[in-house]
């Protein structure tokens, strides 16, 4: 008799859903498809000489703790390193502020497991990351999303939440936002609404989770200062990872946050993992302290500017005027919105015949909204790819805008 699985799982294992976009993303891995559907770094930029070195290095020197359980807050000098470069953020933090994580996800999840209980509601941004929707779903929370435009999160329309959510008694657990570049919109939070929202979440009591894996990537303008820089009263849990900026196969990554919030992550931690793998964190300090990380994020930064100039010079000269998106300063990805009518969901097959593929709107929605969006990644494909797969991405969206309109107009408008 075979095992009826279904039956024998927890209330909280049946109501994880498998994540839309992986299936997509089978669906896009065909060889002669142009996807910009992935959200993965650049491998050609792989450090690989460097990380050669250094993993000689700590195999030969330091391979007996390496390869031995560490602790679970994680390697001491590492974290010591990672202090001293947040208090030159301007973040006031020592080692004890800081826990190494199996990479940001781990952080997020640990998080939703140390904060959320079931029917618990969260905010988040909408659109925010598939994979904090997917965590906080997990602990079953209840994502409630807060708009972004242009300048990031509508710290007004937080507010409104906030006082609606109050009048029937709810109060949030937490606020989940990711300020720069972020995943999947592009946008980034003005110096002004960084302010506000700091101000807000005093006000009221909320805690922030602070999620910037694209910080670091910034192609133009002055970085702004974290929310985590700005918060007096250690109410922003402060998320970072190295998977955007060395690689995301070592899968390390850090929360900043008050002292007893780290105490009990690492009590959450020690049934999820016992420690952070203590090889890649000897690896990744030895990358820090040879000067490596800042050589290798300056390679990214530029290519990766080169590629996103590419994609909105051909975005300009191949989509239709009615769709829009805003221009990215850093980051990975650009999000394009469709008239409300469009469907990007119905459309992909459609894309698919075309041999091009994006990700559809509405998985970074909690509620199933943003159907008419599309998030295009482009640190993954090459600078030949990028023009290409937007033409072509552009032909199907005239196509089906024509269609709409009962016009049939397959000459690109070109928006200089
Ligand atoms: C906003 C955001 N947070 C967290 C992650 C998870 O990254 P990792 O676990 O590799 O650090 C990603 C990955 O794409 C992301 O975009």
């Amino acid at each position: 008799m075979s095992v009826k699985w279904q039956e024998l799982y927890s209330a909280r294992a049946r109501g994880m859903k498998t994540s839309e976009i992986r299936e997509l993303l089978k669906l896009a891995s065909k060889q002669d498809i142009i996807s910009f559907a992935g959200g993965l770094p650049d491998p050609a930029l792989f450090p690989l000489a460097h990380f050669q070195e250094v993993t000689d290095f700590v195999l030969e020197q330091k391979g007996k703790k390496a390869l031995q359980y560490s602790e679970t807050e994680g390697l001491g000098e590492l974290r010591e390193l990672l202090a001293e470069r947040s208090r030159a953020d301007d973040i006031p933090c020592d080692a004890e502020n800081i826990i190494i994580t199996s990479a940001s996800q781990q952080g997020l999840d640990l998080a939703a497991k140390v904060l959320l209980d079931a029917g618990d509601t969260c905010l988040l941004e909408a659109p925010s990351y598939l994979g904090a929707i997917q965590a906080f779903n997990a602990y079953q929370g209840r994502p409630v999303g807060i708009p972004l435009d242009d300048e990031g999160l509508r710290v007004d329309l937080l507010e409104t939440k906030l006082r609606e959510l109050r009048a029937e008694a709810i109060r949030p657990k937490f606020l989940y936002v990711v300020p720069n570049f972020q995943n999947p919109s592009g946008v980034t939070l003005s110096m002004e609404r960084r302010q506000r929202l700091v101000e807000i979440a005093a006000r009221w009591d909320l805690l922030i989770i602070e999620d910037d894996p694209y910080g670091a990537l910034r192609f133009s303008g002055k970085p702004l200062p974290s929310l985590k820089a700005l918060d007096p009263d250690n109410r922003v849990i402060y998320l970072r990872t190295f998977s955007k900026t060395l690689a995301p196969g070592i899968r390390l990554g850090w929360i900043i946050a008050d002292k007893p919030f780290v105490r009990q992550i690492a009590i959450a931690k020690q049934a999820t993992d016992l420690c952070t793998p203590a090889l890649t964190q000897h690896i990744a300090y030895e990358f820090c302290r040879r000067g490596y990380l800042e050589e290798y994020v300056a390679r990214v930064r530029e290519e990766y500017q080169r590629k996103c100039q590419c994609m909105l010079a051909a975005m300009d000269e191949f989509f239709p005027a009615a769709v829009h998106w805003p221009k990215p300063t850093g980051g990975m990805f650009v999000w394009a919105t469709a008239p409300a009518y469009l469907d990007t969901v119905e459309m992909f097959p459609r894309a698919r015949e075309a041999k091009v593929a994006y990700v559809i709107g509405s998985v970074f929605y909690a509620d199933g909204s943003g159907r008419n969006a599309m998030r295009l990644n482009f640190s993954l494909p090459t600078l030949e790819q990028i023009p290409q797969g937007i033409e072509r991405l552009g032909s199907l969206l005239r196509a089906e805008i024509a269609s709409h309109e009962g016009v049939v107009t397959l000459e690109p408008t070109r928006v200089h």
